[in-house]
């Protein structure tokens, strides 16, 4: 007996071999103990519906999509950065604001300045407008305390909304995302605090899933940020990058190397790079909001790594700085609009290589076994998602089965 099942709808599976979208017309999805029971053509359904489950709805044939997946975000942070786009917008650079102290380190002071029930009330406005548009699962990261008892309190504030919400949260720490002033004049020394001290203490307390680095001019050489990657090496964590997005540091080339689940932004990133992440399967995380709101001008290789087979993911970037974007459908748009990706590539980059991109093997794709993560859309066509400039949510989502019914008041203050 399933627990649920649902008819009339079409499906967008995203699996591979089926055609455009893994798209099954007029088909059937049942569930059972949070996980997929049954999925296909209704007419293949075994035995009459109403005998086969203990629930059963029709769907007018709207449109279902796995739950989407934001695989890159800074929810969790203090302030915002409202004045410094002001300044952006009279001509100052994103490299200039953070040279004279602005960027980064402005919000690192904010986020200090936070207690941790400052931090989880701001960051539950901005997750709950990431649910609205059908976000099952999202990564968090940390990297605005910039040392161990601010980066803790992040991560302790992202591992809350994942218990908090119906939503899964993945962590990531970023300690090595800029140098906080008591470390000034020694960037080593602070890689050294990163890798050595903070890095074994947050994983020991179960805070950290992931481990990321800004490898950049105005963050972290090529052989600091192979430090962080080698101590989360020891502790067998998986790393990932915020590579080659200003400039081309090799990082996409590194992060590869080291087998990492992905490399961020990736505008610049060389030939060798990206021979590099095909060869390891690191997927390349496009970051469209952060391309548009820095009005950047150099395209990701795209075609490179369609040629290559690379995988492409898609994110907001949600971040104070250089992508406060609260949409993960926007970001579809943009990457579509801004980076040429058809519809289908960016609708996988928010499910199927989302997912890989988290190291998630049972979602970001509806198959039997898979977790019963799913978005209900008043649309006709997948393709939708990603044409309409914005657009709203879906009429209804399911996190392991279970509907989510609203957005809730959280399960507990
Ligand atoms: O992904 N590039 C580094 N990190 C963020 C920006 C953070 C910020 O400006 O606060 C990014 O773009
Ligand atoms: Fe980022």
């Amino acid at each position: 007996m399933w627990d649920s099942l649902w008819l009339d709808a079409r499906i967008a599976t995203m699996v591979e071999g089926l055609g455009p979208y893994g798209l099954i017309d007029d088909a059937a999805l049942a569930t059972r103990e949070g996980h997929i029971a049954w999925l296909g053509p209704a007419r293949d359904l075994p035995g009459s519906p109403e005998r086969r489950a203990r629930e059963v709805h029709r769907l007018s044939n709207h449109c279902i999509t796995p739950g989407l997946i934001d695989c890159h975000t800074h929810l969790v942070h203090g302030g915002n950065r409202a004045r410094e786009f002001e300044m952006r917008l009279q001509g100052a650079s994103y490299q200039e604001l953070a040279r004279a102290g602005g960027g980064i380190l402005s919000t690192v002071r904010a986020t200090r300045e936070a207690d941790e029930t400052e931090l989880y009330r701001d960051a539950v406005a901005r997750l709950r407008a990431l649910m609205a548009e059908g976000v099952t699962t999202l990564e968090v990261k940390s990297g605005y305390g910039l040392d161990r008892e601010n980066e803790m309190k992040q991560l302790r504030v992202a591992r809350r909304l994942g218990s908090d919400f119906r939503v899964t949260v993945t962590t990531t720490f970023l300690g090595a995302h800029a140098l906080p002033p008591e470390f000034a004049d020694d960037a080593d020394g602070y890689v050294d605090a990163v890798a050595a001290l903070w890095l074994p203490a947050l994983a020991a307390q179960g805070l950290v899933d992931a481990v990321d680095a800004f490898c950049e001019g105005i963050g972290f050489s090529a052989a600091q940020t192979r430090r962080v990657f080698e101590a989360a090496r020891e502790l067998d964590l998986p790393v990932k990058l915020h590579a080659d997005q200003l400039s081309d540091l090799g990082g996409a080339g590194l992060v590869a190397e080291f087998g990492g689940w992905s490399a961020d932004h990736v505008e610049y990133s060389s030939e060798a790079s990206i021979a590099a992440m095909a060869a390891a399967g690191t997927v390349a995380v496009l970051l469209p909001g952060a391309f548009y709101a820095l009005r950047e001008t150099r395209m990701p290789p795209i075609d490179a790594f369609r040629e290559r087979g690379v995988a492409m993911a898609v994110a907001t970037d949600l971040n104070p700085g250089t992508a406060p974007l609260l949409s993960l459908r926007l970001a579809l748009n943009f990457a579509c609009t801004l980076f040429r990706l058809t519809p289908i590539e960016a609708l996988r980059g928010v499910t199927v290589n989302a997912a890989r991109a988290l190291g998630l093997a049972d979602r970001g794709r509806l198959a039997v076994g898979q977790r019963a993560d799913f978005a209900v859309w008043p649309l006709e066509q997948p393709a939708e998602l990603a044409y309409w400039i914005g657009g709203g949510g879906p009429a209804r989502v399911f996190a392991a089965g279970q509907e989510r019914t609203g957005l809730g008041p959280p399960m507990r203050q």
